[in-house]
């Protein structure tokens, strides 16, 4: 295709103002897809997406458009993910791109992920247009989002489409800005040798690993070997093709063009996005320059339940790390909780996407250790050592000091919760860096410890917010602070699994929360139960669990026989989820809840 016909796009936006609905209409209208076809969302396929609406997986579609000028241009749209967790998949898809629809929900206007992406757009140097969708909600307010685009964002808004994705007005308008406004990729020589970006790749039952691949120079063909420069690696290319969204093959694809390669490469890891592909016996002199490549941030240990499920946990770890190169995972043995994996994600809800994964769709049952992020130990012999795992921490004597990570966030709220989201960031050692205001939002901006995030800091800010404010960051440095490690002892035993490291200040708060939660979750036994919290040797926090004096079918009077068998019942159903530590049960729900913080 010529080039000055293409046009490659991405979408970006906050979560829930439209991205997928708008990109399924696209589809729809430039004849991908009849209307029964899109009755499910095409772009979001997998479960968990579609539960919780949110696009993980960076896919591609080629939508033909004849134009008002009579010529029919090639569109490539590229699907983005909208949460900030997956914020590395956002930049390399822009890569691809020459130009971004700015989609904002006309009744909410812009966000916190709005920012985010948006910048991340114009770092790029992407032309963008915005587009305000829903403007078939009563609520919806064109004019005063228009000004907030400008206020906030920074960018042109008076030319901003209107348009409904759900009811379909505006949207050739949509199609037609593309054409008109933004820019035709740069016209390479077909002839050069191959320069093309792998801008995603995933795992494919049938195919093996499928490369999305953005050509720059040079034309890519069936048959032809490629070397990935990044890697080394050299691979014969089984088949090239592109997405309408259904795979189609095509004999080439030439300068400015995106579509997909098959090779027989055996892992996710071995396709790096990023990477610069280039023919074997013609390479390029120039390689891309690189992406970042995305590293963990949060760790926590995965455990199942039941431990005769271990073999079936890796199976799934493995599984499932075939598909994402950004989650990690090595093995680890807890002395509470047997044989599980220390696994690494990009943030929080990557964590519970993942979580949500392994027990849906591969049907293990896990408990879940404490999240924690990477702490930066300078020992007394001055080596600097990483640590993932509270449990691992060397003696305190060996260490000169402790760095963690400390992240810039951003978070757009109503006026009227101002308050109660600055006494949040204040409790968890924030430093509040700005605050403006765009209309009745108040737009804030605080340096936080990560460590402070992990917990539970996005629960307790919808909270205080009634859903209201939205949240994104950036990890900023590792920063020196006064920490230290706090065990948690159930019956004078440590529990390795409930370990966590934590701010001096914060210890004993945190440590009496801990042991108040812990006593209400742990049911009474036959005997009594102490629950401490304790930095090194010293007990800073205590609770008791007194002992258990009557049997709990007692306070069943009469000879209600059935009443006494559920109660039974119920009590062995509770049972299969606790974990023996010595002669203490602790039911799998305590591990998780008992994090959480007032
Ligand atoms: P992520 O995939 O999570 O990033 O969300 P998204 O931005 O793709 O949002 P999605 O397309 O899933 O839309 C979110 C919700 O808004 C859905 O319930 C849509 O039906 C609804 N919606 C999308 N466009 C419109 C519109 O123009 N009008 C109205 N009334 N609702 C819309």
């Amino acid at each position: 295709t010529n080039p000055a016909l293409i046009r490659n796009f991405s979408i970006v936006a906050h979560i829930d103002h439209g991205k997928s609905t708008l990109a399924d209409r696209l589809i729809q209208v430039t004849g991908g897809l009849t209307a029964r076809e899109m009755t499910e969302q095409v772009l979001d396929n997998m479960d968990i997406e579609k539960e919780r609406g949110i696009t993980i997986k960076a896919q591609t579609v080629r939508l033909e458009y004849p134009a008002k000028d009579g010529q029919t241009y090639v569109l490539n749209l590229i699907d983005t993910p909208g949460h900030v967790d997956f914020g590395y998949e956002v930049s390399r898809s822009l890569y691809a791109c020459e130009g971004a629809l700015l989609v904002v929900d006309a009744a909410q206007g812009v966000e916190a992920q709005t920012l985010a992406n948006v910048y991340q757009a114009i770092d790029v140097n992407l032309e963008i247009v915005p587009v305000l969708n829903k403007i078939d909600l009563p609520a919806a307010d064109p004019d005063r989002v228009r000004e907030q685009i400008e206020d906030v964002i920074g960018i042109e808004a008076h030319d901003a489409l209107e348009i409904s994705a759900k009811t379909g007005i505006g949207i050739e308008s949509v199609l037609d800005a593309i054409v008109e406004r933004l820019p035709a990729p740069a016209a390479g020589d077909p002839q050069a040798p191959l320069k093309a970006l792998l801008v995603d790749s995933w795992y494919d039952t049938y195919l093996g690993v499928i490369c999305l691949v953005r050509v720059i120079e040079g034309t890519l063909k069936k048959g032809m070997r490629v070397r990935l420069m990044g890697t080394g690696a050299s691979y014969g290319v089984d088949g090239v093709g592109v997405f309408r969204p259904a795979k189609v093959t095509v004999d080439t694809l030439g300068p400015g063009e995106i579509g997909f390669l098959n090779a027989s490469i055996k892992q996710v890891r071995d396709a790096r996005v990023g990477d610069t592909i280039t023919e074997e016996k013609r390479p390029t002199t120039t390689p891309l320059p690189g992406f970042k490549p995305a590293v963990p941030v949060v760790f926590c240990g995965l455990f199942p339940v039941d431990s005769a499920e271990f073999e079936d946990l890796r199976d799934a770890v493995e599984r499932l790390a075939l598909n994402d190169a950004s989650f990690s995972f090595e093995m680890e043995s807890s002395a509470a909780l047997g044989f599980g994996f220390r696994c690494g994600f990009l943030g929080l809800l990557h964590l519970e996407v993942i979580r949500e994964r392994l027990e849906r769709e591969y049907d293990v049952d896990l408990i879940t250790t404490a999240p924690s992020v990477i702490y930066k130990m300078t020992l007394t012999d001055g080596s600097v050592v990483d640590l993932h795992n509270p449990a691992d921490m060397p003696d305190p004597v060996k260490i000169d000091a402790i760095a963690e990570p400390w992240i810039k966030a951003t978070i757009l709220v109503p006026d009227e919760y101002l308050g109660g989201v600055l006494k949040l960031c204040e409790d968890r050692r924030g430093i509040q860096r700005d605050l403006t205001y765009a209309g009745s939002r108040a737009m804030l901006v605080y340096e936080l410890p990560l460590n402070e995030v992990v917990f539970d800091f996005y629960d307790r800010l919808k909270s205080v917010t009634k859903g209201y404010a939205s949240f994104d960051y950036q990890f900023l440095e590792h920063r020196e602070g006064d920490l230290v490690k706090m065990s948690l002892l159930v019956n004078e035993e440590p529990v390795d699994a409930l370990a966590m490291i934590v701010h001096r200040t914060r210890a004993e708060m945190r440590g009496r929360g801990m042991c108040e939660r812990l006593k209400d979750l742990i049911p009474r036994h036959q005997f009594k139960i102490p629950i401490q919290a304790a930095i090194g040797g010293r007990v800073i926090a205590r609770e008791t669990i007194a002992a258990l004096r009557k049997d709990v079918t007692a306070k069943c009077y009469g000879g209600d026989v059935s009443r006494k068998r559920k109660l039974l019942e119920k009590q062995k159903a509770g049972k299969k989820k606790m974990r023996q530590y010595g002669s203490v049960e602790i039911p799998q729900e305590a591990f998780i809840a008992a994090l959480k913080m007032d």
